[in-house]
């Protein structure tokens, strides 16, 4: 099966008992045993469940890889990946790695006992020099949220087997149509499936996809034992998101590469931050390893935190809204929404400026979107 085909079949048959084309909602919490030790393969819905299985198999596909394991969010997704670890392990994490997750291991994880460095994983030699005695995991997130920047996946992946290292890859903002990271020796693959996997802005939810039948146990265990699973409903409203994301990709793609050239040459931004800009820092290892930019553009405005609420405030088609990878184009100003409350010192530290807007190109006509930002522009 191709790529664009497995997305719309792969792991998908047409139900046993109806012939149904559309997998059921398998809506319950639990199943009746035939007999005394034995099941139909089903016993109690936290531990799995036939629509949450056709959607696993379904990702794992398009992945490429062999197992997939689905959470209730992308957040639980991640501290499930953690839970492989034990009390004093250390892991060395993307710098500009969503909040999140930071806030997930500064906050809650570090609590129990397991370490974090945040490195520059752009640099190798970074990277090399923040290996530990205790380093367990190298966590990598490509294209970051929100400066999107890009790693090299493949030497990443020599320093993680070099050094024994579990080595996990979030690719929310690439997704499987753009880039494969368990081709680069990722072990690990995860997204938050609430972003484009699913695609409309109609749930949350996050899958890991693994090729080792060794991790595939592991995550099955904390899956069932933790319980942060998603709803029947919402594995089956992400099949339905999943059938046209080759298409929607395409066209994020599509729109994001003409936004960002728009944005570029425009006299109120200062910067533009795309991966399919030559202008991007890492442009050359994103032409390597992806297949696409997609559609996150981050972009500094000449006017800083004034022309960012201004421009909020005037854009009509774009929804100020927090989350990103969905039909919709939305835009969101760090200062002023998602970071807020962080003190502007830190903020910057973290290369948050006043001016920094994230944008989320969707898949309207995207002459629209551009003439959206050009009148809201006008006036930042
Ligand atoms: C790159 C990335 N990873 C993980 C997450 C967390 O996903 P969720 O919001 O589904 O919990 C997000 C959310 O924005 C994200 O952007």
């Amino acid at each position: 099966m191709r790529f664009e085909t497995k997305i719309v079949r792969a792991g998908i048959q047409p139900d046993p008992t109806t012939g149904s084309i559309v997998p059921p909602i398998y809506q319950t919490a639990t199943y009746v045993l035939p007999e005394v030790g034995r099941d139909l393969g089903f016993d109690y819905t936290r531990a799995a469940n036939p629509t949450r299985q056709v959607l696993e198999d379904n990702l794992a596909a398009i992945e490429g890889g062999k197992f997939g394991v689905m959470f209730a969010s992308g957040m639980s997704t991640a501290d499930s990946c953690l839970k492989l670890l034990n009390s004093g392990d250390h892991v060395i994490c993307t710098d500009d790695v969503y909040g999140g997750v930071s806030r997930l291991y500064n906050k809650v994880l570090s609590r129990y006992g397991l370490e974090f460095s945040y490195v520059d994983t752009c640099d190798a030699s970074a990277v090399e020099a923040a290996i530990r005695r205790n380093t367990r995991m190298l966590w990598i997130e490509t294209p970051t949220n929100p400066l999107l920047k890009v790693m090299d996946l493949e030497a990443m992946g020599r320093i993680a087997r070099a050094h024994g290292l579990l080595y996990a890859v979030d690719s929310t903002f690439a997704t499987p149509v753009f880039l494969k990271p368990l081709q680069f020796g990722a072990d690990l693959v995860m997204h938050s499936t609430t972003k484009y996997l699913s695609g409309h802005n109609q749930l949350i939810g996050g899958v890991v996809i693994t090729d080792r039948e060794d991790l595939y146990a592991d995550l099955k265990f904390v899956q069932k034992t933790i319980g942060a699973v998603p709803s029947p409903f919402d594995c089956w409203l992400t099949l339905l998101g999943l059938k046209t994301l080759h298409l929607r990709m395409k066209r994020h793609g599509e729109s994001g590469q003409r936004v960002a050239e728009f944005l570029e040459d425009h006299p109120k931004v200062a910067r533009v931050v795309y991966p399919g800009l030559p202008s991007h820092p890492q442009h050359a290892t994103a032409r390597a390893q992806m297949d696409g930019y997609s559609g996150m553009i981050s972009f500094e405005l000449t006017g800083g935190i004034e022309a960012g609420k201004t421009l909020m405030n005037h854009v009509k088609l774009c929804g100020l809204a927090e989350s990103l990878g969905a039909v919709e184009t939305m835009i969101t100003h760090p200062a002023t929404m998602t970071h807020v409350e962080v003190p502007r010192e830190d903020r910057l530290a973290r290369g948050l400026t006043d001016g920094l807007v994230r944008l989320s190109v969707g898949i309207e006509d995207v002459e629209d979107i551009v003439e959206d930002l050009d009148q809201a522009l006008s006036r930042a």
